[in-house]
């Protein structure tokens, strides 16, 4: 994929700040510090355009990034990070599924997570509203080069079993070190994005239609 624009647009609080041209957006969730800013950096291939936040845990918005004029990365809070009061835990929770719940133009959740750790049990609640909301996920296991490769396969099923993941969803493994992955989740996003209209059959040719 080659990246030609790739601009930080808004941190958006309330709904009314979205932006309103509809292109279509493909959220980033995950544990605060799993590597979501980074992966961000690495498939638009800038250093430092997504940042990671200087407060983990208090940043309440959501970052929306603009790809290539074509589609938003919007990037959610890190969640259970542990110093978060009750009421900002809350706060979170509402923002994100107000989100979740209305937003037409999201197409596809990344939900992020690390290749050492099993999910956690916000992870597993997070994956749960994206069923529930009928939301496509992406599972993508980053850190990746953290562990070596003859183990990813027993970390990713250990991961799948713990989300008591769809065997449906995509899955990708991905390292903001290495690379590795970049390729495979950019095929996932397009094909996400695609318009219903590229990806029908085409319509039926005119003089095939009955006249009545
Ligand atoms: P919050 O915005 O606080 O929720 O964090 P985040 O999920 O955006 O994580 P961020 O991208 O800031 O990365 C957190 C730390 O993990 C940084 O020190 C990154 O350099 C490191 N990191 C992220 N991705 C990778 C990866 O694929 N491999 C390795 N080795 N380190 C990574
Ligand atoms: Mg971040």
């Amino acid at each position: 994929m080659k990246i030609t624009q790739a601009e930080f647009v808004i941190s958006a609080v309330k709904p009314h700040q979205y932006p309103e041209d509809a292109l279509p957006e493909i959220a980033l969730a995950g544990r605060s510090n799993v590597g979501k800013s980074s992966l961000i950096n690495k498939m638009i291939q800038r250093k430092n355009l997504a940042r990671a936040s200087q407060q983990p845990g208090k940043t309440q918005q959501l970052n929306y990034y603009r790809i290539n004029d074509m589609v938003y990365f919007v990037d959610f809070p890190g969640y259970g990070y542990a110093k978060v009061s009750k009421t900002q835990r809350a706060a979170f929770g509402q923002m994100i599924e107000t989100y979740l719940q209305n937003r037409e133009p999201l197409k596809r959740l990344l939900l992020i997570i690390d290749i050492r750790h099993a999910p956690s049990k916000d992870d597993q609640m997070m994956y749960h509203w994206l069923k529930h909301y009928e939301i496509p996920v992406c599972i993508v296991v980053t850190k990746a080069d953290k562990i070596p490769r003859s183990k990813w396969a027993k970390h990713v099923k250990m991961a799948k079993e713990t989300l008591e993941a769809d065997p449906s969803d995509p899955v990708v493994m991905f390292s903001s070190e290495t690379g590795i992955g970049r390729d495979e989740l950019w095929e996932v996003i397009l094909a996400s994005i695609e318009s219903p209209a590229e990806a029908s059959e085409p319509a039926e040719p005119l003089s095939e239609l009955s006249a009545e």
